[in-house]
């Protein structure tokens, strides 16, 4: 499969007399890709039923003749006006219970039956109308779930629909559920909270004080599913009309929902790599982390993303759907690109396997919310400095390999399930398991090494001298036996199996490793401020464990506390939440044949199958290779094989 390019283009947003010229422009510059139609419902079908069909006709084949091939979105993340009127309880509410309100997008609760029927007919309409054309060569589902925060809707038909996934989960007689299974499994004896029947549930949101865990849990499962039933409706429809790939545009560090579930129903994963206005709105760094960063990007946000995205796409098929080309709308602060990083972005994208990297937007909009966001080009259809770079990339594609996938030499189990029972009990400030698997993630990549990201079914490790399994805090009996017949190193911890599907604390105590005795006793969290140091180097910066039994130890703290044990032979519990210092030495100590490297602070390195990359997010020169990489500078080599 050939590298390749793209760009996402709204025709209905310019006068038709642009559109050939555009189209040609785009052509010029050797894009493959245009992605049209996500938000143009109301264009498309401007009263219920009247279909107008003639603009997007004409829009794609200006765009095909040109030799450009089209992504087609569902326009479902944008119901106009008159699909609210019709049916107003389809809008969300929030967890305050105020209903979110029509006038941008994403502004529809995923349980309202009606609304999935509006979406069924506006879907089937365009399939019919587009499944065969031979211009689309891709559909895109929707636009973002999650975007917006809004998985998670307090609405009435969402408190019947939860009611309904409760009886499915505990099936009883009949069609009713067993209501008693229910309460047994979540504890609900504790504050008389027993449910005599399944219409008393409510909702996880306006309680006095914390809702039972268990119930918390279970909605975000059952919000989760609600959005894997949804894309799957469109994609039902859209296959028996259409044999292009289907792909959805997921987002970075949006956790809300089983994007492998959803995956398993498209033909390739794409996401939406914004990574200056990541760094600012949602990596979590420290002040001084996005100060050197601010231009560049974190080093990690996007590769853990794109590492992410290769495990939910359909055989490792995975796509830049937005690239960030410039200074966007939405974060705190929108500084821009140091010049370079469009390139170094794409070509990052490309590093981790990427077939295409698409850039958001063609021209930026003169008006409405984003006339602040940039595109290749400016309102007045110049040139933006994006464009140039794009350019590059182009040149630069003409001697490259294909797409070439190669098994990384270490792994990273990514659980959604995991990161929900984190953040409805995160038991201390700031700590969510996101965040636990993407410091166990930089840590690997500041040791140079490239990672594989796991789903939580894999059950095959063949290949792999580690594999890192942090925090899943329900692990199921299998997953533990195929981790203790791995031939590679495994490293386990914090909060591994510390709960069972229903949110208790099983016993035996977890971790309950087969064949070991290792205990996790009690467990605390600790202020970031008032690190636990450990014995030789690093620290515990988030979470401990009191560990008793286990095999050998193979770290304490500076208190003498057990730190890292062995509960098989291969096997490591890592009781608490390091910083880089401490996961990079622990990585190094059960792994020590991996091929680490010592690369300068904002250095980042990549192997494919047929390529060796560096990247220089720093902003100052590096010497790597006897090279010096100057800022934003990407160096690429043919790979030593064999
Ligand atoms: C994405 C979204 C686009 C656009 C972009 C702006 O999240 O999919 O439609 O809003 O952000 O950066």
């Amino acid at each position: 499969m050939k590298r390749s390019l793209g760009v996402c283009y709204y025709p209905e947003h310019w006068p038709e007399a642009q559109w050939a010229e555009d189209a040609a422009r785009m052509a010029d510059l050797g894009l493959t890709w245009v992605r049209i139609g996500e938000f143009a419902w109301k264009r498309m079908e401007p009263v219920e039923g009247q279909y107008d069909w003639s603009w997007l006709d004409r829009a794609i084949e200006t765009l095909g003749a040109a030799g450009l091939r089209v992504v087609l979105g569902t326009p479902t993340a944008t119901p106009p006006a008159w699909v609210v009127a019709k049916h107003p309880d389809m809008l969300p509410v929030d967890v305050e219970g105020r209903v979110r309100g029509y006038g941008s997008r994403r502004h529809y609760c995923f349980s309202h039956a009606g609304y999935l029927e509006e979406c069924r007919k506006i879907v089937s309409a365009m399939a019919k109308r587009y499944g065969r054309n031979a211009h689309i060569a891709a559909w895109q589902t929707d636009n973002e779930y999650s975007c917006h925060d809004t998985v998670l809707s307090y609405s009435d038909c969402a408190r019947s629909a939860f009611r309904d996934w409760l009886r499915g989960q505990f099936p009883g007689a009949g069609n009713d559920g067993d209501i008693d299974a229910l309460n047994a499994a979540w504890g609900n004896v504790f504050w008389s909270m027993d449910y005599g029947d399944f219409d008393q549930i409510g909702l996880p949101n306006l309680t006095v004080t914390e809702t039972n865990p268990a119930h918390a849990h279970a909605f975000r499962r059952f919000a989760s599913d609600q959005v894997v039933a949804f894309n799957r409706a469109q994609v039902d429809i859209l296959r028996a009309h259409s044999d292009a790939p289907i792909a959805h545009n997921y987002m970075g560090r949006i956790t809300d929902f089983d994007h492998f579930k959803v995956g398993a129903d498209l033909d390739i994963a794409s996401w939406d790599s914004y990574p200056l206005g990541f760094l600012e709105d949602r990596s979590g760094a420290t002040d001084a982390h996005q100060r050197a960063y601010s231009r560049q990007g974190d080093p990690d946000f996007q590769a853990f993303h794109h590492d992410l995205y290769r495990a939910v796409g359909k055989d490792g098929r995975w796509w830049i759907m937005e690239q960030q080309p410039g200074p966007v709308n939405w974060a705190p602060y929108n500084p821009a690109p140091l010049p370079g990083m469009v390139r170094l972005w794409t070509w990052e994208a490309f590093a981790h396997g990427a077939e295409a990297v698409c850039y958001f937007r063609w021209r930026q909009a003169p008006f409405a919310q984003e006339q602040m966001h940039a595109g290749l080009l400016r309102p007045d259809s110049v040139e933006a400095e994006a464009f140039g770079e794009a350019a590059d990339v182009m040149a630069e594609l003409a001697d490259a390999p294909d797409v070439s996938p190669a098994q990384a030499p270490v792994a990273i189990m990514f659980d959604y399930d995991a990161d929900a029972m984190w953040t409805v009990q995160p038991h201390g400030t700031d700590l969510s398991y996101f965040g636990l698997v993407f410091d166990w993630y930089r840590a690997c990549r500041k040791l140079g090494l490239s990672v594989d990201i796991l789903p939580p079914d894999t059950r095959d490790f063949d290949g792999y001298a580690l594999v890192m399994v942090p925090g899943m805090m329900h692990m199921p009996d299998d997953l533990k036996g195929a981790l203790n017949a791995a031939a590679g190193q495994v490293i386990l911890g914090p909060r591994s199996g510390a709960r069972d599907a229903h949110f208790t604390i099983p016993t035996p105590l977890p971790p309950a490793w087969p064949g070991s005795d290792l205990v996790v006793e009690r467990v605390q969290s600790i202020r970031p401020d008032l690190p636990i140091l450990v014995e030789g180097a690093g620290a515990v910066v988030g979470y401990l464990e009191q560990l008793g039994g286990g095999e050998a130890c193979i770290l304490h703290t500076e208190g003498k506390a057990p730190l890292a044990v062995r509960c098989a032979p291969r096997v490591t519990y890592m009781a608490g939440w390091g910083d880089d210092a401490l996961h990079m030495r622990l990585i190094k100590m059960v792994a020590p044949d991996l091929a680490t490297h010592n690369l300068p602070e904002g250095l980042r390195r990549r192997e494919t199958g047929a390529e060796v990359f560096w990247f220089n997010y720093a902003d100052h020169p590096v010497e790597i290779e006897g090279e010096i990489l100057q800022p934003a500078g990407v160096l690429r080599r043919a790979a030593m094989l064999g």
